[in-house]
């Protein structure tokens, strides 16, 4: 199912940090984190409708409830946030807040997450879309 929806949730800011773990000569070893990578994004967002989803795109991600925040930038109060779905095939990651997300606001979500090494254009995380209050399901 490939559906157009209006644009909602409009990123201004990206802020990534990775610590990457590459054994890159003989004798450096990372151990159990060989080859991977562990990483945080901050992503500041407006948002143009009232929506409790967020959609982000995705690849191979290891990322958990607890390793996310959302706060709103005008009140600076955080909102509780939750993983709904991870589509590994689609590479979507779908987060809903609570309460929803308010039109106007500005809002910054924190995301750690882990992941593997790879090429540099093959991963990452994305904010893809949007999606309207009660549209879904
Ligand atoms: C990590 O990588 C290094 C270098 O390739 C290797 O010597 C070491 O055995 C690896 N450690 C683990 C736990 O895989
Ligand atoms: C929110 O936090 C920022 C930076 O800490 C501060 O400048 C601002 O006054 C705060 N706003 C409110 C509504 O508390
Ligand atoms: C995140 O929390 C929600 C609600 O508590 C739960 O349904 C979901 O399984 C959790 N997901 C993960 C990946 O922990
Ligand atoms: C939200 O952020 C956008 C882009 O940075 C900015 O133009 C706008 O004034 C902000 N709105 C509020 C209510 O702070």
């Amino acid at each position: 199912m490939i559906q157009r929806l209006p644009m909602t949730l409009i990123p201004s800011l990206y802020i990534l940090t990775l610590q990457v773990f590459l054994p890159y000569k003989p004798g450096v070893d990372f151990g159990p984190l060989n080859q991977t990578v562990v990483g945080s994004v901050i992503i500041n967002f407006e948002c143009r409708q009232d929506t409790d989803i967020i959609i982000l795109n995705m690849n191979d991600i290891l990322i958990k409830n607890d390793s996310l925040k959302l706060g709103d930038q005008d009140s600076n109060k955080s909102l509780d946030v939750e993983i709904e779905e991870i589509d590994d095939l689609k590479h979507i990651l779908k987060l809903r807040s609570y309460p929803s997300m308010l039109k106007g606001r500005n809002y910054t979500l924190l995301i750690h997450y882990g992941t593997r090494v790879r090429a540099p254009n093959d991963g990452g995380l994305f904010l893809a879309s949007y999606e309207h209050n009660g549209e879904k399901r």
